[in-house]
């Protein structure tokens, strides 16, 4: 199973992940100044899936959300629960959330939906819409590009997508595009794509 896949992948690099991108010092400026404008004004429960060492969840706490942090990897949450002890952690999979359709107001998946397969892209988006308040607001980042098609990840296989074909998908999931960031690639970062949307 695809998922299984990703943990086992996930687990086996926990720690050397963590050491690299387990910061907000880590994170562009422009990537938290766009995470920041979205979802700081939440006014119930924000999800941000795949949170990983929970670092954008823990952003996202001192921000005053009221933010939960989910993922695959035991290692992950462990290391969340430990660096952010006032922040909620849960281990699971964003494919089948646990809440009430229509009972959460935000949504991180911050490079979180990389390793799914092309065909399974319309299925995560309808969980997120199902879970979304009416209004609710999704901020998804992918890495960009002029076709989809898989590359070679460090940690497993990924995706990358062409910003206006997840603006399509999205907005046949029932969301209206709100924003969007792009950034070029360079020496140490591949392009960005991220998209801020409200569920419609
Ligand atoms: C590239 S990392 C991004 C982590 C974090 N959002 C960040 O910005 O550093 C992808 C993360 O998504 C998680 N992930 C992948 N598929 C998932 C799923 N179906 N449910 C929950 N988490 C998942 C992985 O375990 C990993 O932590």
């Amino acid at each position: 199973m695809e998922t299984d896949k990703v943990q086992q992948a996930y687990t086996s690099v926990a720690e050397l992940y963590i050491e690299l991108f387990g910061t907000i010092q880590q994170v562009d400026a422009d990537d938290l100044a766009f995470i920041r404008r979205h979802l700081a004004s939440r006014p119930g429960t924000v999800l941000d899936l795949g949170c990983g060492p929970g670092h954008l969840t823990g952003y996202l706490h001192a921000l005053g959300v009221e933010a939960t942090g989910i993922d695959l990897v035991p290692e992950f949450i462990a290391h969340a629960r430990a660096t952010h002890p006032d922040v909620e952690f849960e281990l699971g999979s964003m494919e089948r959330l646990d809440v009430a359709g229509g009972s959460v107001d935000g949504i991180l998946s911050w490079y979180s939906s990389i390793h799914l397969p092309p065909q399974e892209l319309d299925g995560l988006l309808k969980e997120f819409r199902r879970a979304l308040t009416p209004a609710g607001r999704l901020v998804l980042g992918v890495f960009d590009a002029e076709e989809v098609g898989a590359f070679d990840h460090k940690v497993v296989t990924a995706y990358r997508w062409p910003v206006d074909e997840i603006a399509e998908r999205l907005a046949r999931a029932g969301f209206r595009e709100v924003e969007r960031l792009r950034r070029p690639g360079n020496d140490k970062h591949r392009p960005l794509a991220a998209i801020a949307a409200v569920a419609v």
